[in-house]
């Protein structure tokens, strides 16, 4: 089965071509940093224009990469939300009109259910119960994944995403957008115990495995105020103090989602670690999950790069069992800016009621 699959939740424009769920065709993404960063972060509407701009050409170039036509795709995935609004539209709309003029199935897929299924193309087929870590630029939630296709979200943050926390710090000492991939190359040559920034422990029982990164990032603002630190100029002689800065948040950041990752594991005993999102690309904390994987003696699947960012190749893969049973959107799917992804029901301990998260 060959499905065409399309992100267009933020800001890469991208599109994959999937065999059977598993092997990967071809994988194209358009990424819009250039873009952007001179605004220090995504703007919205100049995001949704150049999707509209981009978004023929990365289709017919990952059809064409993969060496098929339209008439070779069974059916289609494309990301329904959470996102952006009108780049999220731009995907659906022309992933409907494909579906439309081709006659085929077209499935809308929750773009966290995507990441989670990041890890389709290069590990066997996960063991379940499996705990999955999704740390992006704007999401950072710990689910437990009871069988395919369940999720029930055990740790959400309360406040900033990883990525987000990432992306600020980077800004505050001059280092621009995005952060994260700057300040793991700058870690690397800083010493990590030169500040110790306090992790946020969350007190409510109910919610321990909840993060909280606003508070890191007030600490960082007030060491750098402190110790009259100076952004950085020029990014290839960075200052000793900013190495110790990078290295010292950058840690703070992994301490805390191991800490949670490695309280769940004890407790929930999974038999598959799963790391995914933007913020899976660090290397620091690609190695600590690596390790607490081998202490707990589990996988860990941790996809390469090109995987974990934003892809479309992800998304195919989630659409994939949804599509091998026969489901199609209506046409009158639309973008859900805040879809959910938890379809295992939880008690709220305090109120008794059935509840549902926000992501
Ligand atoms: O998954 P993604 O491409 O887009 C979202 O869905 O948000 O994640 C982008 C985020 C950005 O915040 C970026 O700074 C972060 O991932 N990121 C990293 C690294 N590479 C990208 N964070 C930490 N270390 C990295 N190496
Ligand atoms: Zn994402």
């Amino acid at each position: 089965m060959l499905i065409l699959g399309i992100e267009s939740s933020c800001d890469e424009t991208a599109a994959a071509v999937i065999e059977d769920g598993a092997r990967v065709r071809s994988n194209v993404i358009y990424s819009q940093i250039a873009t952007h960063r001179q605004y220090g972060g995504v703007v919205p509407e100049l995001a949704s224009r150049e999707h509209l701009e981009k978004i023929g050409g990365v289709v017919s170039g990952a059809l064409e990469e993969a060496g098929v036509t339209h008439a070779d795709v069974d059916g289609i995935a494309v990301t329904q939300g959470p996102g952006l609004v009108g780049s999220l539209l731009v995907g659906i709309n022309y992933a409907k009109a494909i579906a439309f003029a081709r006659k085929r199935p077209v499935v809308g897929v929750n773009h966290i259910e995507g990441h989670v299924y990041s890890v389709a193309f290069e590990f066997p087929p996960p063991q379940y119960p499996a705990l999955a870590l999704i740390v992006s630029g704007g999401h950072t939630n710990l689910f437990l994944v009871p069988e395919p296709e369940r999720y029930k979200l055990i740790g959400r943050t309360r406040d900033d995403a990883a990525g987000e926390a990432f992306d600020k710090v980077s800004k505050l000492i001059g280092l621009g957008y995005p952060g994260g991939p700057v300040i793991d190359r700058l870690a690397a040559r800083g010493n990590k115990r030169a500040i110790i920034f306090p992790l946020a422990e969350i007190k409510d029982e109910a919610h321990r495995l909840d993060f909280s990164f606003s508070g890191l990032k007030t600490a960082v603002l007030r060491h750098v105020r402190d110790n009259g630190i100076e952004p950085v100029t020029d990014p290839s002689h960075p200052s000793e103090q900013i190495l110790d800065l990078c290295a010292s948040f950058q840690n703070a950041v992994v301490r805390a989602l191991v800490r949670s990752l490695r309280k769940a594991a004890e407790q929930l005993q999974p038999k598959t670690l799963i790391l995914a999102g933007g913020v899976a690309c660090n290397s620091e904390l690609r190695a600590a999950v690596r390790q607490l994987a081998e202490d707990l003696r589990i996988p860990a699947f941790i996809p390469s790069p090109v995987f974990t960012t934003d892809n479309a190749a992800m998304i195919a893969a989630a659409g994939y069992p949804k599509l091998l049973r026969g489901e199609c959107a209506s046409w009158e799917m639309s973008a859900d800016v805040s879809l959910r992804l938890q379809n295992v029901d939880v008690e709220d301990a305090k109120v008794g009621k059935k509840v549902r998260y926000r992501l």
